[in-house]
């Protein structure tokens, strides 16, 4: 990855600049950096570093756990007492604000779609234990989960809050890749203390892998960052991560928009059927990290992008002596609500 001298900046440079927003400590970093032999030999090669986010501690960890702390660092910074996002039952992402709000004093709120009366397990069930107040839609629609969203505010506003509308909320989705922008630091730090030089990151694609894509680059780091899809089209998945790193670039570290298509390399063809589709491939990922490196990955997210990445090795797309970083960035509750496909042989 190349970026003339002129947009580099030095990791105190990146750590001033977003040292000016708000910020709440929850995540205990660095996370290791970890090598996966057994999985690497498993594979043929190449050396494989795994880059562990799924220990950022707090409520389970997982790369929310950097992203909250700028997300809720505002909620906080602007006077909002209540917190209200749109969002699955096993989403990570809702776990992780049920459990920062808790502890910062934060009314949650959730409203959730699909079908009413859920099982209540894995991270729908530490919603519950976190307090969170959990409104099912029992609908998919967008416009009446947005009409419901605007009753639910209003609600609110009469109770005497002030609710932070996270989905349309302009400051949250960059919350993420600010937090990996900064990650990435951490990351070369590791490498360098290893000597290693990689030449490929590879993660679920969205705001974190949008931060390490931008971080990288302002930093001149070997590697490119591939985000694989976990539902969305290559198209739509690289107008994100570009928009994401672009706005951060521009709103956060005083840069010009930067990021160009090839500081991506999306993969979209691990998705299966859509969004939450457990492939065999998958399931066969999930395996082999647990069987091979005693390491835990979900349906949703981290298995479906080392699915990625084992399929980019099969079809010799990686050379063995590339050192490759595979980031897990958690979402380990969500395994208890797949036990239909994770249990069978
Ligand atoms: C486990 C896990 N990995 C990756 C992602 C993608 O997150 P982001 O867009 O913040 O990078 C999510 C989002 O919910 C997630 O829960």
């Amino acid at each position: 990855m190349s970026t003339t001298p002129a947009l580099r900046l030095t990791p105190a440079e990146i750590r001033e600049r977003i040292g000016r927003l708000p910020r709440i400590p929850f995540a205990f970093t660095p996370t290791p950096l970890e090598e996966a032999p057994r999985l690497s030999a498993v594979l043929g090669g190449p050396r494989i570093l795994i880059k562990r986010d799924d220990l950022t501690g707090f409520a389970f960890g997982g790369n929310k756990v950097r992203a909250i702390e700028f997300r809720l660092g505002h909620v906080k910074a602007n006077g909002y007492d209540a917190f209200v996002l749109v969002n699955i039952g096993q989403s990570n992402h809702a776990r992780l604000h049920s459990a920062a709000c808790a502890r910062l004093g934060i009314k949650m709120v959730i409203v959730k779609p699909g079908p009413k009366g859920e099982r209540i397990q894995g991270n729908l069930l530490l919603d519950h234990l976190c307090g969170a107040e959990i409104i099912e839609a029992g609908t998919t629609d967008p416009a009446e989960l947005e009409a419901l969203l605007d009753r639910t505010l209003d609600d609110l506003r009469q109770r005497g809050y002030k609710p932070y509308p996270s989905t349309r909320e302009p400051f949250s989705p960059i919350a993420g890749t600010i937090a990996f922008t900064e990650a990435s630091i951490e990351l070369v730090d590791q490498l360098n203390a290893l000597g290693a030089t990689a030449s490929r990151v590879f993660l679920a694609g969205g705001a974190s892998a949008a931060g390490l894509g931008l971080g990288g680059k302002v930093l001149g780091a070997s590697y490119t960052v591939h985000p694989v899809s976990t539902g969305a089209s290559k198209a739509s998945l690289l107008n994100m991560e570009l928009n994401l790193s672009n706005r951060v670039a521009s709103e956060v570290l005083d840069l010009p928009k930067l990021m160009t298509e090839d500081d991506f390399t999306v993969l979209d063809e691990y998705v299966g059927r859509a969004y939450g589709d457990a492939t065999p491939a998958v399931v066969e990922a999930i395996r082999l990290a647990a069987r091979t490196e005693g390491l835990f990955l979900d349906p949703v997210y981290t298995g479906k992008a080392m699915s990625g990445l084992i399929g980019e090795i099969r079809k010799g797309n990686i050379s063995k002596d590339e050192t490759v970083v595979f980031v897990h960035t958690g979402g380990t509750p969500a395994i208890f609500a797949y036990e239909d496909v994770l249990a069978a042989e």
